[in-house]
């Protein structure tokens, strides 16, 4: 069982990582794999919208210059994820959101009927705006959000004021054992052959009447 663990903030260990890292070890202690990969601290373009990667039904998006098709590519070998982004003006940082965009559009599918958890981080305000924005791509795509007692967020705006958040820290301690927790269900009923529902064919409307 392995899950990956996307780190949307420019900061390679700043405080996305912190709260990302407290879940791995979590997941860890209960024998899961895990792989914290950062996005990156250079430019993200935004999805072009040019359908490239649908028509190509590769599950890679035709922009090569940065880590999405990487990131789609380790999705596809992993069992769950964790998505993070620091709260930048009370929403995703602006490259995550490019980020996530290219890599759902493009290799959602890869994803999708699997467990996913979101978290974000903050120095104070935005964050459950952030935190909905976040929960608004594995709702999309067929997958079943982790749990949690509270609200998945930290506060800090330094790694060291993080770990000083210690509901925040429990709070990815918890997200870490129930991933744990709904992958071994997942195992069992998939070794019982229960497995997710054919889907129908899609239907798209752009009206509603
Ligand atoms: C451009 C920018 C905008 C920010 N906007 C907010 C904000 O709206 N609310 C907030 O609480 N913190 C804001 N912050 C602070 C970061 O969210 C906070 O320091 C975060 O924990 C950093 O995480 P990181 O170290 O993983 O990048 C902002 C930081 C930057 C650089």
């Amino acid at each position: 069982m392995k899950v990956l663990l996307l780190n949307g903030s420019p900061h390679e260990r700043g405080c996305t990582y912190t709260a990302l890292r407290e879940a791995a070890d979590a997941l860890e202690r209960e024998g899961v794999e895990t792989e914290i990969f950062h996005i990156g601290a250079g430019a993200v373009r935004g999805c072009a919208g040019c359908g490239a990667c649908r028509r190509a039904g590769e599950n890679r998006c035709i922009f090569v210059d940065d880590r999405v098709n990487e990131a789609i590519a380790k999705a596809e070998q992993a069992d769950g994820y964790f998505f993070g982004a620091p709260v930048h003006y009370a929403s995703i940082a602006g490259a995550a959101s490019a980020f996530l965009d290219r890599m759902f559009y493009a290799g959602g599918s890869v994803m999708a009927y699997k467990p996913a958890a979101v978290v974000v981080s903050a120095r104070r305000a935005g964050t459950t705006a952030a935190y909905d924005q976040l929960n608004k791509y594995i709702g999309i795509n067929n997958m079943l959000a982790v749990p949690c007692h509270y609200w998945n967020m930290v506060h800090g705006k330094t790694p060291e004021e993080v770990v000083q958040d210690e509901e925040g820290m429990q709070c990815m301690r918890a997200l870490g054992r129930n991933m744990a927790w709904m992958l071994s269900m997942l195992k069992v009923s998939r070794e019982h052959g229960v497995l997710p529902p054919a889907p129908e064919p899609r239907i798209h409307t752009n009206f509603i009447r």
